[in-house]
């Protein structure tokens, strides 16, 4: 069977974004593993407009070379890694028009989640993201972690996360790769059905 494949996907585009910081903290952290291939999937990098295909994503009609890319790429993937911001106590616009784009490709794929933000560790996003998650038919996982913008980053700017966030990264990666590879299996399924 072929390596788990785990997209990082950095959920701000901000110019001046914090969430860089976080996300590479989150590869480097992942890439101490030996259990799957850890990618970071920078949401800018795909330069995704406000959805603008006509058809429903369910359907998979797709239109755009954007949303191809898209596509192409998430289908690729057995699970994620969701690095959010906290936006007015949900999860940034960029990335729900990012999740908004697909469905198929995310379907009976496992989640798992790193926060930051300013007041509660961007935690209130990561509620928001598991009820959406679930309309998507994803799995998502217990263990998340939260980054505090005012404990975590020094002078309000530089990640220097503390050593307590280890622990449940891994707990969060150990829960992912397990869910990912049992899902390779409802996936198997689904298909056979079809
Ligand atoms: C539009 C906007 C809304 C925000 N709302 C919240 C909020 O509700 N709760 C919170 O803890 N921080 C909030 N913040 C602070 C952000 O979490 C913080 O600026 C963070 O760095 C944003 O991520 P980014 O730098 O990667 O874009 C908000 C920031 C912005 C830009």
């Amino acid at each position: 069977m072929s390596e788990l494949r785990i997209g990082i996907i950095l959920g701000s585009t901000r110019p001046g974004r914090k969430g860089d910081q976080v996300a590479k903290w989150v590869l480097e952290q992942a890439r101490k593993r030996d259990d799957a291939t850890y990618e970071l999937l920078d949401l800018a990098d795909f330069d995704l407009p406000h959805l603008d295909e006509e058809v429903p994503p369910s359907m998979a009609q797709y239109t755009h070379d954007h949303t191809r890319a898209w596509s192409e790429t998430i289908d690729g993937f057995d699970g994620f890694v969701f690095v959010t911001p906290e936006y007015n106590r949900s999860p940034s616009g960029a990335l729900k028009n990012a999740i908004d784009f697909l469905y198929k490709e995310w379907n009976n794929k496992a989640v798992g989640f790193v926060s930051y933000g300013a007041q509660a560790s961007g935690l209130r996003a990561v509620e928001h993201l598991r009820q959406i998650v679930g309309e998507l038919q994803m799995a998502d996982v217990r263990a998340s972690v939260g980054i505090s913008l005012l404990t975590d980053f020094e002078g309000y700017s530089v990640l220097k996360p503390i050593p307590h966030h280890e622990a449940p990264l891994g707990v969060m990666f150990d829960q992912l790769v397990s869910w990912s590879g049992a899902m390779r299996s409802v996936r198997a399924g689904v298909l056979a059905a079809a």
